[in-house]
C-alpha cells in the first residue's frame, strides 16, 4: 500500500481518485483536516475497499510512526501542506509548522521505518516529496525555463518553506539514504480547487457576478498544468524516477493572468450569455513581494520517464468551469463563514466599495 499526506487538498484528492480508478494498491490518506481539507472531495471512494482516511499531523511523529509500522507502505507521497502564497504573507506560523517542521518528522519518521526495512523493500521504497516551482524565485520576460540546477531563490514565506522542506528531503537522502525524490511543480487548476487561488477565484467570482481582483497589472507570468496531468507525472516519477533526483513538472501554458482571467470569462460568457464577465475585472493592489515569472523546462522528465502533459490550457478551462458550474454544492459547502472572513481580509477594497 501507499500513504498518501494531504489527500483531502485538491492535488492530494485528485491523486487518490486517479490512482483507485486505476486499481492501484490501497492509499492510506493521512490529512489534518485544515481549512484546505475536504472530506468531501473523496466522498466517492469513501467505502472504497482501497481506501483508508486517518486525520492527523504530519508533525505527530508517534501517530506516523504507528501508521509506518501498522501499514507497511512502499511508498509515502507527500502533499500536505499551506499552499497558499497570500495567506502565508498574512500569516507565516503555520507555513513553518506544517511545511519545514511537518515535513522533517514526516522524513525522521520515514527513515525510522525505512531503515527497519528488509533489503529488497527497503530497496523499492520511495518518499515523493511534492514541491513547487515557486522555491526557483522569479523570471525576467526573457530569461530561460526553471532547469532542476536553477538555484534556489524562494521569496514568498510559502516558497521559502517549501525550498526549507526541499532541502531537508534531500539531506535525508544525501546523509541517510532514505530514496527520497522531489518534484518541482508549475501552478495547477482543475475541479475541486480552493476559491481562494487565482482560477477557481475568478470562475466562483464571475458567476457570483462579483469583482474579479487582478493584483497590479496582471501582466505576471504562470504556467498552468491541468492536476490530471501533475498526478500522471507524479505516478510516472514514483514507478520510474530515480532516488535522489528533482524532476521539473510544467504544462507547457504560460500566460499573464489578464490572459487568464479573459479566458475564464469568454467561457462563462458562452455558458451564461448575456452580460460581459470581463467587465467585472477590477485592478486592486498588487501581492507583496509579487513573482514576476515562472516557466518550467520540463526537458528531464520527457527525456528520461516519457511524460508530457496532455490537457491544452484552453480545453482544461473549459472542463474546469464546467466542473463549477455542476458542482455548487461543493463551492457551498467550502465557502462557509471562515472563507467569507478570508476574503473581506485581502479584499478590503472590493468589500468596502461592494
Ligand atoms: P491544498 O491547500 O489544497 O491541500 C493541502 C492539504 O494538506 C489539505 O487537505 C490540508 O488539510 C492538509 N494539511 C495541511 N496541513 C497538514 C498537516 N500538518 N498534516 C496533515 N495534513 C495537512 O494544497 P494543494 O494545492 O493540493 O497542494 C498540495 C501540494 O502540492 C502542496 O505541497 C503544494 O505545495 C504542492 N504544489 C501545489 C501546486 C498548486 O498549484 N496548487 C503546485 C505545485 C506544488
Ligand atoms: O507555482 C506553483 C504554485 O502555484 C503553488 O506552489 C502554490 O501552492 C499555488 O498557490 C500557486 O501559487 P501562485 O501564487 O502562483 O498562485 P495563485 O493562484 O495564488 O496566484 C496566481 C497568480 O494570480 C499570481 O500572479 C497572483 C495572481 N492573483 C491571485 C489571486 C488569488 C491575482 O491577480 N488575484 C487574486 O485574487
Amino acid at each position: 500500500m501507499i500513504i498518501v499526506t494531504g489527500g483531502c487538498g485538491f492535488i492530494g484528492s485528485a491523486f487518490i481518485l486517479d490512482w483507485l480508478a486505476q486499481d492501484r494498491e490501497p492509499v492510506l490518506n493521512l490529512d489534518l483536516l485544515t481549512y484546505a481539507g475536504h472530506p468531501g472531495n473523496l466522498r466517492t471512494v469513501e467505502s472504497h475497499p482501497g481506501y483508508r482516511f486517518v486525520r492527523g499531523d504530519i508533525a505527530d511523529s508517534a501517530l506516523v510512526g504507528d501508521l509506518l509500522r501498522e501499514h507497511r507502505p512502499r511508498a509515502i507521497v507527500h502533499f500536505a501542506a499551506e499552499s497558499h502564497v497570500d495567506r502565508s504573507i498574512a500569516g507565516p506560523d503555520a507555513f513553518i509548522q506544517t511545511n519545514v517542521v511537518g515535513t522533517a518528522r514526516l522524513l525522521q519518521a520515514a527513515h525510522g521505518y525505512w531503515s527497519r526495512l528488509p533489503a529488497p523493500e527497503a530497496s523499492a521504497f520511495r518518499f515523493l516529496n511534492v514541491s513547487t516551482d515557486e522555491v526557483f524565485g522569479s523570471l525576467g520576460p526573457s530569461e530561460p525555463a526553471f532547469s532542476e540546477t536553477h538555484p534556489y531563490q524562494p521569496n514568498s514565506p510559502y516558497s521559502a518553506s517549501k525550498a526549507s522542506a526541499d532541502h531537508f528531503a534531500r539531506a535525508w537522502c544525501h546523509t541517510f539514504g532514505l530514496p527520497v525524490i522531489t518534484t518541482n511543480c508549475s501552478n495547477n487548476y482543475g475541479p475541486r480547487q480552493f476559491p481562494e487561488k487565482l482560477i477557481p477565484l475568478m470562475i466562483h467570482n464571475a458567476l457570483a457576478g462579483q469583482p474579479l481582483p487582478v493584483y497590479g497589472d496582471g501582466r505576471q507570468v504562470r504556467d498552468w498544468l491541468h492536476v490530471g496531468d501533475h498526478c500522471s507525472a507524479l505516478r510516472a516519477v514514483l514507478e520510474r524516477g530515480r532516488p535522489g533526483e528533482t524532476y521539473n513538472i510544467g504544462g507547457r501554458s504560460e500566460r499573464t493572468n489578464l490572459e487568464v482571467v479573459h479566458t475564464i470569462c469568454r467561457v462563462i460568457d458562452e455558458a451564461r450569455p448575456g452580460r460581459s464577465h470581463a467587465a467585472l475585472v477590477r485592478h486592486v493592489q498588487d501581492r507583496l513581494g509579487h513573482d514576476r515569472r515562472y516557466a518550467i523546462d520540463d526537458s528531464k522528465i520527457a527525456a528520461e520517464l516519457g511524460w508530457k502533459p496532455a490537457v491544452t490550457f484552453e480545453q482544461g478551462i473549459r472542463d474546469t468551469v464546467q466542473w463549477y458550474l455542476a458542482n455548487g454544492d461543493w463551492v457551498a459547502s467550502v465557502t462557509s463563514g471562515a472563507y467569507r472572513r478570508w476574503v473581506e481580509q485581502q479584499y478590503p477594497a472590493l468589500h468596502s466599495a461592494a
